[in-house]
C-alpha cells in the first residue's frame, strides 16, 4: 500500500474522546515495551510519529493516527471519511504501574476491543525472543473467542539468528495455532510488506 499521508490525531483517555468519523481502524496490541509504537512508525516509514521509549508503560492512552486521508486534519471538511486509523493501545503487563492503573488499562482496552464496531484488524505483538506470556495468551484467546480478525507480529527479530528465529516462530505458532505469525524488525523493516498486505486485504 502506498502511504500518502500519516498524522497524529489524538490521545484518548476516555471513550468520549474516540473519533466520531466512521473510518476503519487497525489496532496494535501487546505487552508494554514489545514494540507497538516502533512497528507503527516502521510501517509508516516515519521516525517518530508514535512516541517510543525505553521506559515500559509509557503509552497510557489510546492514540489515534489518521492514515491516507484526502485532506490534512486541520483543513478536512467534516464530511470527509477518506483514509483509516492506526490505533496504538497502551501496553499491558507492566508490573511497576499501580494496581488501579492496571485495572484502567484492562477496562479501557477491553471496552475499545469489544465495542468498537469499525475495528477491522487487530495486530497482536509478541516478542520473538520469548515464549508468549500468560497475558499474551489470554489476549490471544479473547481475540479468537470473540472472532476478531487478527494477526500476530513477532517483534525484534533482528535480535535473533535465523535459526533461533525459526525455532521461536515454531514455538509461538504452536501456542497460537489459529493465527498467522509474521516475523518483524522495526530496525531493518523485515516483514513490512507482509504486514501491509494483510492490512490492505482487510481494508479492501
Ligand atoms: P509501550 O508504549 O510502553 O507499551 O511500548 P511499545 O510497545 O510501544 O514499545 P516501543 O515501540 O516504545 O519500543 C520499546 C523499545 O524496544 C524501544 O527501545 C525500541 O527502540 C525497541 N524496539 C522496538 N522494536 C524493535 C525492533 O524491531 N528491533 C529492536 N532491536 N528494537 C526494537
Ligand atoms: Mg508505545
Amino acid at each position: 500500500m502506498k502511504i500518502t499521508s500519516a498524522e497524529f490525531l489524538k490521545s484518548a483517555f476516555e471513550r468520549r474522546h474516540w473519533p466520531l468519523e466512521a473510518r476503519r481502524e487497525v489496532a496494535f496490541l501487546g505487552r508494554s515495551n514489545v514494540g507497538k509504537s516502533s512497528l507503527l512508525n516502521s510501517l509508516l516509514q516515519r521516525k517518530a510519529l508514535a512516541r517510543t521509549s525505553n521506559t515500559p508503560g509509557r503509552t497510557q492512552s489510546i492514540n489515534f493516527f489518521l492514515i491516507n486521508a484526502k485532506y490534512p486534519i486541520a483543513t478536512a471538511p467534516a464530511t470527509d471519511k477518506s483514509g483509516f486509523y492506526f490505533v496504538d493501545l497502551p501496553g499491558y503487563g507492566y508490573a511497576k504501574v499501580s494496581k488501579s492503573m492496571r485495572a484502567d488499562w484492562g477496562k479501557m482496552a477491553e471496552e475499545y476491543l469489544s465495542d468498537r464496531e469499525r475495528l477491522a484488524l487487530c495486530i497482536q505483538l509478541v516478542d520473538s525472543r520469548h515464549k508468549p506470556s500468560p497475558l499474551d495468551l489470554q489476549l490471544h484467546e479473547w481475540l479468537t473467542f470473540n472472532e476478531k480478525r487478527h494477526i500476530v507480529v513477532a517483534t525484534k527479530s533482528d535480535k535473533l539468528s535465523s535459526s533461533e528465529l525459526s525455532k521461536q516462530l515454531r514455538l509461538i505458532g504452536a501456542e497460537m495455532p489459529e493465527s498467522k505469525v509474521i516475523p518483524y524488525s522495526s530496525q531493518t523493516g523485515k516483514g513490512r510488506d507482509v504486514v501491509w498486505s494483510e492490512i490492505a486485504a482487510t481494508l479492501a
